[in-house]
């Protein structure tokens, strides 16, 4: 089943854009699954759900549980769970880490930010039958700023190398986090597995947004987010429309008493 449904997403590389969102809960979770080829278990839930500065302070549990869920409710579609900054600082920890998660959540592939530097890691979790799925360009694990990658020679030089190493040690897919549009584009043509892109243009073979900024549920709306919905606005009149009932005394009623 996890065979086939890698098959399905590198089978659509040049082909059909792969659709991805992230998820974090059953609600979620069940909407994305009947529209999305990929879920990722995000740890960007740290700074969504959780209140944090950056992802360094996401927990492998917390992970855990969030992905149990997800998986739980997800009928079709390929679950990533995203491992934690440190959970993977060398093959030996990594492969005890993405055991555990592939175990207790039976998540179909894990995701790992980086590059050459990586590789070995890559390597050895593709050799013990781990599915991966790789990152590159922005890395929030690491980056303290959130910045456009790709803007000169040299950058655009080493996100162009860890791509296509990494794209050779196994991964059967790349998160292509904030890069400029044609660096992009000459990425997604010398790798031989689909992009996935966030904030790195129509070029690449998938797309990924972080589903509570794409809804307006988080206050995170850089230019590469299409808000889609202002959920929050939503979510805050029917507050606020509660908070008056209650006080008026207008709810609840008679249809929402037990007699
Ligand atoms: O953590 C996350 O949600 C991610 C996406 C932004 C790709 O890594």
């Amino acid at each position: 089943m996890k065979k086939t449904k890698i098959k399905r997403i590198l089978s659509k590389k040049n082909k059909s854009p792969i659709i991805c969102l992230t998820a974090y809960s059953k609600a979620m979770a069940q909407l994305a699954d009947k529209y999305c080829d990929i879920i990722l278990v995000g740890d960007s839930l740290g700074m969504v759900l959780y209140g944090m500065k950056t992802t360094k302070e996401v927990k492998i549990e917390t992970m855990i549980l969030h992905c149990k869920t997800v998986k739980n409710f997800t009928k079709k579609s390929l679950v990533v769970f995203d491992m934690p900054y440190r959970t993977y600082t060398n093959k030996f920890i990594a492969y005890k880490n993405a055991r555990k998660v592939m175990k207790l959540t039976k998540c179909d592939a894990v995701k790992l930010e980086g590059g050459k530097k990586i590789v070995n890691i890559i390597k050895y979790l593709v050799k013990k039958k781990i599915p991966v799925v790789g990152h590159v360009g922005l890395l929030p694990q690491t980056s303290n700023n959130f910045r456009v990658k790709g803007k000169n020679f040299f950058q655009r030089k080493k996100i162009l190398d860890d791509a296509v190493e990494i794209s050779n040690s196994g991964v059967f897919a790349i998160v292509l986090e904030c890069v400029v549009e044609d660096l992009a584009k000459i990425i997604t043509k010398n790798v031989s597995v689909p992009t996935i892109g966030i904030g790195a243009s129509k070029y690449c073979d998938g797309q990924i947004l972080v589903t509570d900024d794409m809804l307006g549920l988080s206050d995170f709306s850089p230019k590469f987010v299409k808000q889609y919905s202002n959920l929050k606005k939503v979510a805050e009149k029917s507050i606020k429309n509660y908070a008056n009932d209650v006080k008026l005394r207008k709810f609840p009623t008679n249809k929402n008493v037990y007699k």
